[in-house]
């Protein structure tokens, strides 16, 4: 999974503003980049995940996000990579999507995850999305990332953007999903 590095870099001293994003049942969120002054936000936004869905995302079992994690999460150098939060009216994150960019190969891996009390209602497409357009805006042919082989939820997912996924022949129980960004991103 992608490691978020921790480098210096100039960032707007306030979070962006973001997209408005308009759930199925009508409940209102934004998207936008993550901020360093998210790292409080991170840090509660865990502790609402299941264990599951932290090994899922992670590939580790972790009981909380310390600081220092948090401050590496929320402080990507945009050289590297991006990565957005959904954030709703009370400006809880309810869902975080980042890439970092393949050193060779014109692609970037990613990763996703949403609150699973919201699962279902498009924040993790709402996320992918945005992922999509600012791969596409740099420049890059697709974004790749790596799945547990029994993670049955994030397959489907990935399955109905329309990733295509093939097998990890050094890494067995995982798959590696695959979205070319020269296509559009499937509806439904
Ligand atoms: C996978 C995950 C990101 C999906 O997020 P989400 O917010 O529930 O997804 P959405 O509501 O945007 O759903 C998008 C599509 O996936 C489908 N989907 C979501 N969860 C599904 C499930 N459990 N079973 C079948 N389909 C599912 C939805 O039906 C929807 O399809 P549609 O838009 O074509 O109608 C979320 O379950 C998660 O955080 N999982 C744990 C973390 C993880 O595994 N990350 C992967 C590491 S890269």
């Amino acid at each position: 999974m992608p490691t978020p590095p921790a480098r210096p870099q100039r960032l707007p001293h306030a979070p962006t503003r973001g997209r408005a994003l308009r759930t199925r049942d009508g409940a209102c969120y934004r998207v936008r980049a993550i901020h360093p002054q998210d790292v409080p936000a991170l840090q509660r936004a865990f502790q609402r995940l299941s264990p599951e869905q932290v090994r899922q995302r992670t590939f580790h079992r972790m009981n909380e996000l310390s600081i220092e994690a948090a401050t590496r999460f929320a402080t990507v150098d945009p050289a590297l990579g991006a990565a957005y939060v959904v954030v709703d009216a009370a400006g809880e994150i309810r869902g975080e999507a980042r890439f970092f960019h393949d050193p060779v190969g014109g692609g970037a891996e990613f990763a996703v995850i949403t609150d699973p009390a919201l699962s279902g209602r498009g924040l993790g497409r709402a996320l992918m999305r945005r992922l999509v357009d600012e791969a596409r805006r740099r420049g890059l042919s697709h974004l790749w990332g790596t799945v547990l082989a029994q993670n049955t939820q994030m397959l489907e997912f990935s399955r109905r953007l329309g990733a295509t996924r093939e097998a990890c022949l050094d890494e067995p129980g995982v798959v590696r999903v695959r979205l070319d960004l020269s296509r559009r991103l499937r509806r439904h």
